[in-house]
């Protein structure tokens, strides 16, 4: 668990800018601000953030994604870097996994970079396993996408 307070809830139009950031300091191709904007209005996703409480300022993390019928599907996950091995990742997907199984959805996927350890640990952590690899489906540089699921019970 994190060991400081951490406040989870719905991003808003006022926080993509900060939002913005931590997707450029997180990815190689990053999502654009007309994608995030579109999430917003998505009414199959939930964006979530989180904020370090007493920190003030934007986002350290946030989370998009998708409710369709009884699966979840996470599309984007990032912790800011100054925020990360502090918990944030762990928290913010125990929140996933909970809203998910509050929803009565069964399973949740995702994709990951084969060679993103970090994230892989991560997933492990909480039970995903590697279902299948979707080949160079990373066009920047062709890097293959492990297909990860967890079984919510
Ligand atoms: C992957 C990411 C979300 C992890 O967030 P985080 O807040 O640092 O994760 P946590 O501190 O909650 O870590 C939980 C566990 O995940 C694993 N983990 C997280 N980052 C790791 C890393 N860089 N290397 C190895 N294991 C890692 C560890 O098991 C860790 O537990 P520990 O710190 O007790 O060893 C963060 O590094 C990030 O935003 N990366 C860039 C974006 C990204 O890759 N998103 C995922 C896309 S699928």
């Amino acid at each position: 668990m994190a060991d400081i307070g951490l406040a989870i809830a719905p991003a808003t139009e006022g926080d993509l800018d900060g939002v913005m950031e931590i997707e450029k300091a997180s990815f190689r191709a990053p999502w654009k601000m007309e994608a995030f904007r579109a999430e917003l209005a998505n009414r199959y996703s939930r964006f979530t953030g989180v904020r370090i409480e007493g920190a003030g300022g934007p986002l350290a993390a946030f989370a998009i994604y998708w409710l369709v019928v009884d699966e979840v599907h996470i599309i984007n996950f990032a912790v800011a870097p100054e925020w990360r091995r502090r918990g944030v990742g762990r928290a913010l997907l125990a929140h996933i996994i909970r809203d998910g199984a509050d929803s009565g959805c069964r399973l949740i996927g995702l994709e990951v970079r084969a060679g993103n350890e970090g994230a892989i640990a991560l997933y492990r952590g909480f039970g995903f396993s590697p279902v299948s690899v979707r080949p160079k489906y990373y066009v920047d540089n062709d890097e293959d996408a492990l297909v990860m699921m967890l079984e919510l019970k």
